[in-house]
């Protein structure tokens, strides 16, 4: 099943000059970008994105955290894409995150870690919107995939 999933590099990994190594891994695995911008999250979109975390005590390090610089936004496609995404980020915490992932390979602590990613078809869906137009998002054919599905 071809699924569109929401993919963000956080602050750290625009700060460190990351982007093109962590697109790179989505590239090389056979995924398609769909939609990409640099974005600065304002407080309300932070807070929109994260609701359902309000509660939890990380909550207000995580927006001034995300809302520190810009963020690259993704919609990134492919077969089951919103699972096969996440195996290529690996653990939340970047120090359980197996080597070869990309929160494995480039984060050391839980809240700077890299890069997030839609859990579920539903979440893929509310945070394309929340961060989308839909004339943002390109339905281009890519010419090779015959050599990869
Ligand atoms: S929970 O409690 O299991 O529901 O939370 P979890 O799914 O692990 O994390 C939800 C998002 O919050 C981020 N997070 C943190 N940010 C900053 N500091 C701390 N301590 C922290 N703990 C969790 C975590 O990376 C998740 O964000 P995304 O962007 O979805 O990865």
């Amino acid at each position: 099943m071809i699924q569109k999933s929401f993919v963000m590099m956080k602050p750290d990994a625009v700060q460190r000059r990351l982007m093109g190594k962590i697109l790179a891994r989505f590239e090389d695995k056979g995924l398609q970008i769909v939609a990409c911008k640099l974005i600065q999250i304002d407080e309300d979109l932070a807070k929109t994105h994260y609701g359902e975390h309000a509660e939890k005590p990380f909550f207000p390090s995580l927006v001034e955290y995300i809302t520190s610089s810009p963020c690259l936004a993704m919609v990134i496609q492919g077969e089951e894409a919103i699972t096969t995404i996440r195996k290529l980020v690996g653990a939340t915490n970047p120090l359980e995150a197996d080597l070869g992932t990309i929160r494995g390979d480039f984060g050391m602590d839980t809240g700077r870690n890299i890069i997030h990613a839609s859990d579920a078809p539903e979440s893929a869906e509310r945070e394309i919107a929340l961060f989308f137009n839909e004339d943002e998002i390109c339905d281009y054919k890519i010419i090779d995939n015959d050599l990869i599905y």
